[in-house]
């Protein structure tokens, strides 16, 4: 226990009897006590005011105030209330003691009291007070510290608490921007796939899941080229983009044509680039493959690098076509002209019929050329497409091995269409002989129509120009040999043909080509190597029923009688025509060019039936002379030859009056009734498909009209 330095402690005695305050006194300071003394209540406070003790003895019966009351003062005031009080009185009752601690004080000794025990209890007060103000004083440091503490504490818990706000708003900006950056992988059209440093992967997008084929909870964790298979265009694996980036490579992409085998069997053309994911320290700790699938888009540039190559060739072959097709009128009207010259039984008869024949060949080779570029351009009437397929099936009955089963599956309820019925049975014709040229051993021909419809989606993604609404397919089917898909890609070409020299031109389907387009319609095929081929035509509908049955010429000669005017500014026309229609029994005037023609028909104006006029001359052309004729003479009749004129071109002729059309190079038979029926006033116009109106080819009742080629 902590001792108490109880000497030099003052205690002040109150006693109203001196002789108690001597021997009280004389006993405390002899044991080293300083000693203040009063002898009432009222000098006890007093002294109180001046100099504090640390205990006090107090007497009870005091005159004026006694020590209870004293007590009691003592006790009230705060300066004063915590000093020790011992009562000292010969009361010896013990209501007096019980008052004397009701008043405040602390201890009650008996007078007269023995001085080794007032001592030891003064000690214990002291010791008891002085503990009490120890306490008193840890208490206080006590609650300091417990008050800084607390300040502390609620310091540190607002700056935990600021530190929770702040970790908890960086969280939410982290999970915002993972949901932000998750919603954009899972948004974006491009496949996604991050992998970590030893290549396996730790992330997909659901683009990614598609086109690999496997589910991110599938692929987690694996080697990317476990999920990730790539062949070039001939089927060799290639290396892995990504492995490229951890060898240090800041960023690679793979080679065009590189297919992504899926694990779902399926296959994409695809592009990418893979990029390294460093720390902040620059190591790579994983890579991002992002790629694309490319499919559609490849197959869209592809058609349309076709359709611009195929327009090209158009192009080229039209002006070959257009040269040779003069050239060839020469040769064919010199060979005819000098055939009639000849006697039917002239030894040279052989070499002119020759010559017409190997003419005719060649005009037949320019036709399908022009077909192709689609120059020339048809009649465009009324056709039955499933009875032009009935007529082409009958001359392939004749003519293909027994062996080919040939089955016609005409299903379409409507098949009119608007066009050159000869140039459609031409093209199914072509069809047909490829597929019997496919079927060596024999097999199975099918043609089939049906009416189908093509919608907006179906027009935009074919490369041919294709409007929506109704139309007639043709498919024609073989199970022959098939094509590979680099054949496929040129079979539309002029002259490419993998048959043997002398046996195929390579026009078949150039021509059909062309005979489509200028429908305003589509091919397609499908094939396969040894798995036969489809082709499928696409014709749009004509939108009103047949007016009624075309005729086709016959291979006839008509003859005729009237002045004709030919006008050509080719020397080689004029000299084989003239020839022509004096043998047809009309009398011929000629003119080189528009000029001289409106001479010529001004100075023969009541003599002149019928004007033949040239489209291209140099100057003036067809239509220009036609025009300025019909102001010499509005009744004038006039056929417009020309090897190389499109409908448009003759657009409004007709309406004016123009009577007729006829194609260049042409044979006897052809100009004899394009000549007659112009003369007859039979031809009626033509209207033209570009304004939306069905024309027909009137026939008078009883007679054979000729297919104007228009
Ligand atoms: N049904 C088919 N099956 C397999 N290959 C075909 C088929 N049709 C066409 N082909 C291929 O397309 C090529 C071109 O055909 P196209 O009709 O244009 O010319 P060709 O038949 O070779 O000669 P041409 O028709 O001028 O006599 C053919 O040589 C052939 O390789
Ligand atoms: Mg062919």
């Amino acid at each position: 226990m902590e001792t108490v330095q109880k000497k030099g402690c003052r205690i002040l005695v109150v006693d109203d009897n001196p002789e108690n305050i001597r021997l009280t006194g004389t006993i405390l300071r002899d044991n080293g006590f300083l000693v203040s003394i009063a002898s009432d209540g009222n000098q006890a406070l007093k002294i109180m005011q001046r100099n504090l003790p640390d205990l006090i003895l107090l007497d009870i019966i005091m005159p004026e105030m006694d020590g209870f009351e004293t007590c009691k003062r003592l006790k009230d005031n705060p300066v004063t209330k915590d000093i020790p009080i011992i009562f000292m009185s010969a009361l010896i009752e013990t209501v007096d003691k019980v008052k004397g601690f009701n008043a405040g004080g602390v201890d009650y000794l008996t007078k007269p009291a023995d001085p080794e025990e007032m001592l030891a209890r003064i000690n214990t007060h002291l010791t008891m007070k002085f503990l009490y103000r120890k306490l008193e004083e840890i208490n206080k440091n006590l609650e300091e510290t417990v008050r800084v503490r607390t300040i502390e504490l609620i310091q540190k818990n607002k700056l935990l608490s600021e530190e929770i706000d702040q970790r908890k708003e960086a969280e939410e900006a982290l999970r915002k921007s993972k949901d932000d950056l998750s919603i954009t992988l899972n948004s974006i059209g491009d496949a996604v796939v991050a992998v970590d440093a030893e290549g396996n992967v730790t992330m997909m997008n659901p683009v990614a899941e598609k086109l690999m084929g496997v589910t991110f909870t599938i692929a987690e964790g694996k080697p990317l080229k476990d999920v990730f298979d790539i062949v070039n265009a001939t089927r060799e694996s290639l290396e892995n983009p990504l492995e490229k980036v951890m060898k240090g490579e800041k960023r690679a992409s793979i080679s065009i044509d590189t297919t992504l085998v899926s694990k779902d069997g399926k296959e994409y053309l695809i592009a990418d680039s893979c990029a390294p994911i460093r720390n902040p320290e620059e190591k790579i700790v994983g890579a991002v493959l992002v790629f694309r699938d490319i499919t559609e888009k490849h197959r869209l540039e592809e058609q349309l690098r076709q359709a611009q190559k195929m327009e090209s060739i158009g192009q080229l072959a039209g002006g070959i076509a257009h040269d040779f097709n003069n050239l060839l009128a020469g040769i064919f009207g010199y060979s005819q002209a000098l055939s009639r010259k000849l006697k039917d039984n002239d030894a040279l008869r052989e070499y002119s019929d020759g010559i017409t024949d190997t003419a005719k060949r060649a005009a037949d080779l320019i036709r399908k050329l022009m077909a192709f570029s689609r120059k020339g351009k048809l009649v465009s009437i009324i056709t039955n497409v499933n009875n032009s397929i009935k007529e082409v099936a009958a001359i392939l009955e004749r003519s293909i091995d027994k062996r080919i089963k040939l089955n016609l599956d005409l299903n379409a309820e409507n098949p009119v269409v608007m066009g050159d019925p000869s140039l459609l049975q031409n093209a199914i014709l072509n069809l047909g002989i490829n597929a019997r040229d496919a079927m060596p051993e024999g097999g199975k021909l099918t043609i089939a129509t049906k009416n189908t419809v093509m919608r907006r989606e179906d027009c935009q993604n074919s490369s041919f120009d294709l409007k929506p609404g109704s139309y007639i397919e043709i498919v024609v089917s073989d199970t022959g040999i098939g094509m590979g898909a680099e054949t496929q890609r040129h079979i539309f070409e002029p002259f490419f043909t993998t048959k043997q020299i002398g046996q195929g031109t390579g026009l078949g389907l150039a021509s059909v080509y062309g005979t489509v387009k200028a429908h305003y319609g589509a091919i397609t095929v499908y094939s396969n190597l040894g798995d036969g081929a489809t082709f499928n035509l696409y014709l749009p509908m004509a939108e009103k029923p047949p007016a009624g049955e075309v005729l086709i010429a016959e291979d006839a000669i008509v003859r005729g009688s009237g002045c004709v005017l030919l006008v050509d500014d080719e020397r080689v026309i004029r000299t084989t025509g003239c020839e022509l229609l004096e043998g047809l029994g009309y009398e011929v005037l000629l003119a080189s060019n528009g000029m001289e023609a409106l001479r010529v028909l001004k100075d023969n104006i009541d003599k002149i039936d019928l004007v033949i006029l040239d489209m291209v001359m140099p100057e003036m052309n067809g239509r220009d002379c036609f025009h300025e004729i019909r102001k010499i003479d509005p009744d004038a009749k006039v056929l417009i030859s020309s090897g190389f004129t499109q409908f448009h071109e003759l657009n409004g002729l007709f309406s004016e009056g123009l009577r007729g059309y006829i194609r260049k190079p042409f044979t006897v038979s052809e100009l004899s009734k394009a000549v007659d029926s112009a003369m007859k006033g039979f031809f009626s116009v033509l209207k033209l498909r570009e304004s939306n109106d069905i024309g027909t080819c009137k026939a008078k009742e009883g007679t054979t009209t000729s297919m104007f080629q228009i």
